[in-house]
């Protein structure tokens, strides 16, 4: 990083000393970290972003795209502080997880049944356990390179992974259907689920091809393998779910990211007859609780976030999403993704994270990007001017 890219912030600066007395490299989300040391954020509002140090960027990285309506919408901020006034959690069930589960199973056809979770990552955790408890098979197929949260069967890298999980998760090569194929031929009684994510972000951005998700449809379900797709940032780009538009149906999906509006949450879901396997008046039930899980704060989030987020604005903003590509594209600034989800290639440009942010512009550094609904087609000019102004 050049001295020259990164911006003075001496409230930042300030922040980051503290942190560094306190936690590890200053730091306790990985995810967040830029050098030499990160932007503090203040404040949001619609699509911008006040930092400490009092820059307002233009947010494209939506906290990692689970803002869909940006920051601070009346109506979710309305829901959640209700929902805090009437008490934050209980030990009881409450409406609002009902109400959450009626809405998502209008959405996604498979989701006859939920669960619900704090995170994506307990989502895929617990969607994992399901298939192994419902199959009593113990491995796990997943696609180098994809990242599907911090359990362990799916961590990338195997620092602190233990020897047995590592034997117990097969990594295949993505899209290679012959290596995917043998796999399956090889270990196929032993294994419990095939997990894929229809389009990935950290190999690119780029969707898997409908055969390949057709071959792993027709191959999981001929030798009885649950095939779990993980839609924890795809699940904005159709009411469905990526997977409607592929036309393919999985046995399960994860959720997470926007159906939270904007507070933590995951979710699982899928038919009854794997989704049974937690009903408690089952002796043989898998046990799932979580303090947080279900609470309704963020039920209540995502009750009014996806009230809010019909058709007609998924179409909206998956073509601003199309125009800003193209227009990036245009510029020499090579992008991939679908509709609202963008990757913007980085790579080729200098310290372009930090000159874009000095540009107004707030992207996460692996380029990953995405369109909020407080967004319209004169915000997509605003970036692209931006890009523009830095250049390659
Ligand atoms: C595809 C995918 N799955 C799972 C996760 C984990 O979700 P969370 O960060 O809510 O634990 C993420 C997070 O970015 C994700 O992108």
């Amino acid at each position: 990083m050049t001295s020259s890219a990164v911006l003075g912030l001496p409230r930042a600066d300030a922040l980051y000393a503290r942190a560094l007395e306190r936690l590890p490299g200053g730091n306790t989300r990985t995810t967040v970290f830029a050098e030499p040391r990160p932007p503090y954020a203040a404040t949001g509002s619609g699509c911008r972003l006040t930092d400490v140090d009092g820059h307002v960027v233009l947010d494209l990285n939506n906290n990692y795209t689970s803002l869909i309506h940006g920051h601070a919408h009346p109506a979710i901020v309305a829901a959640a502080a209700a929902a805090i006034g009437e008490g934050s959690a209980f030990g009881l069930p409450t409406r609002y997880e009902v109400d959450m589960a009626e809405m998502l199973s209008k959405r996604v056809a498979i989701g006859e049944k939920w669960r619900f979770t704090n995170s994506g990552t307990e989502a895929v955790m617990m969607a994992i356990r399901a298939a192994r408890a419902v199959t009593g098979r113990d491995i796990v197929v997943r696609f180098d390179g994809c990242y599907h949260g911090t359990s362990e069967p799916v961590a990338l890298g195997s620092r602190g992974v233990s020897t047995g999980t590592l034997a117990d998760v097969l990594v295949v090569r993505r899209g290679n259907a012959e290596e995917f194929v043998e796999t399956l031929e090889r270990h196929g009684d032993r294994i419990a689920a095939v997990l894929i994510d229809a389009m990935p972000h950290r190999p690119g951005l780029v969707p898997v091809a409908t055969d390949h998700l057709q071959l792993v449809r027709r191959e999981t379900r001929s030798r009885n393998i649950i095939m779990i797709l993980d839609e924890v940032i795809t699940f904005r780009l159709a009411s469905g779910g990526l997977h409607s538009v592929y036309g393919v149906e999985p046995d399960l999906i994860s959720l997470g990211k926007i159906i939270g509006g904007g507070l933590p949450v995951g979710a699982i879901g899928g038919p009854a007859r794997i989704m049974n396997v937690f009903d408690p008046r089952s002796p043989e039930a898998l046990s799932h609780g979580g303090t947080f899980s279900a609470n309704p704060v963020s039920m209540r989030a995502g009750l009014a976030a996806l009230s809010l987020f019909g058709s007609a604005e998924i179409e909206r903003i998956n073509a601003l999403g199309d125009r800003l590509r193209d227009g990036l594209n245009q510029h020499g600034w090579p992008t991939n993704g679908r509709g609202s989800l963008l990757r913007i290639d980085l790579s080729a440009a200098p310290d372009a994270w930090w000159r874009l942010y000095g540009a107004g512009i707030f992207i996460s550094p692996s380029g990953l990007a995405c369109i909020s609904t407080p967004m319209d087609a004169a915000v997509v000019d605003e970036v692209l001017a931006a890009f523009e102004r830095v250049g390659r």
